[in-house]
């Protein structure tokens, strides 16, 4: 391997820039050329790129989003779109690459791979939704904007007697809401995993712990579960049948932002060094994870065909102690 690529792709997420850095000063320490794409596959078809050195990744570690941009391409989902990525790195000459991102970036990740470009993954997602990987970049510190948003909409919400309906992020799966949940004392998490029981869970919750005394209330809600219509409206439901007055927060974007944790940071650079000393064996098709606080790396094909779920009993826990 003379020349790689870096590309971040989908959604941007706290540790990026770190898992960049590392790629970069791996490969430039071992003697490669190293291409920083732009803008995600979108300006690998548009040969949107530039020569990195050792100097272009200082002082990135600590910053959150990409500077390498991100965006979603709809055309790299079309063979016309791949061939033509194909034809780039011809082009430029580059003999492998490393794309940061989640599930739907690795499904292109093992498409050019199968074209010849090796490429491995590195999981970059807030929402920890890869399968084969136990943490993935940015999951960490987005818990931990999560925890210190709603640590502040709880300090209201304990003033006024009220109950805060908090939506997170997460896509369609719970990861987020379920251990930002535990860790803020939410008394309901409703998360797609589980079947949603508004009634039962959520209301006769709410009416039992009243008769203990309690006055004020957080329910984390992740983005992905169905059937309660909007926050607001779940709001405007609780607050008709507990008499508790509700208020609906929706923390968006911000939980994307932000300087990256320890946690982070360490699991990009190792993830990062990982990636680049697979590409130099030659190898590609592989998606490098964390399981049992290991490093490994998988088969893209085989990793995209294992499945995760919540850990049902963290869902226990929190539920027989935030009441
Ligand atoms: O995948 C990361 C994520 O932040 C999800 O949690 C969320 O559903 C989605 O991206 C939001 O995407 P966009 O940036 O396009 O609004």
């Amino acid at each position: 391997m003379k020349t790689i690529g870096v590309l971040t792709s989908g959604g941007d997420a706290p540790g990026m820039n770190a898992a960049i850095r590392a790629v970069v000063r791996t490969g430039c320490e071992s003697g490669m050329r190293v291409m920083g794409i732009r803008r995600g596959f979108r300006g690998l078809i548009d040969g949107d790129m530039y020569e990195m050195n050792l100097r272009s990744v200082s002082d990135i570690i600590h910053r959150g989003g990409t500077i390498l941009y991100s965006a979603r391409c709809d055309e790299f989902r079309t063979d016309e779109g791949i061939n033509k990525a194909v034809d780039v790195c011809h082009e430029v000459g580059l003999d492998g690459l490393v794309v940061i991102g989640g599930d739907g970036s690795f499904k292109g990740a093992s498409d050019l791979s199968k074209k010849g470009i090796p490429c491995i993954g590195i999981p970059g997602t807030i929402d920890n939704d890869i399968a084969s990987c136990d943490y993935t970049i940015g999951y960490d510190t987005a818990m931990n904007t999560i925890m210190d948003m709603v640590d502040r909409i709880r300090d209201t919400t304990e003033s006024h007697h009220r109950c805060s309906v908090v939506e997170v992020m997460g896509r369609n799966s719970g990861f987020l809401a379920l251990n930002a949940g535990l860790a803020i004392g939410a008394t309901c998490i409703l998360v797609p995993e589980i079947k949603l029981d508004i009634e039962n869970y959520v209301i006769d919750r709410m009416r039992r712990t009243q008769k203990t005394g309690k006055e004020h209330f957080v329910i984390l809600v992740s983005e992905g579960v169905k059937g309660i219509g909007s926050v607001d409206e779940l709001a405007k439901y609780i607050q008709k049948h507990t008499g508790v007055e509700s208020r609906a927060t929706i923390l968006g974007h911000v939980q994307r932002g932000g300087s990256p944790s320890v946690r982070d940071r360490v699991l990009a650079s190792q993830m990062g060094n990982r990636a680049v000393h697979i590409l130099i064996k030659g190898i590609g098709n592989r998606i490098v994870v964390t399981r049992s606080d290991n490093i490994l790396d998988l088969d893209i094909y085989e990793a995209l065909s294992m499945s995760k779920t919540i850990d049902l009993d963290l869902y226990r826990i929190a539920n027989e102690i935030s009441i």
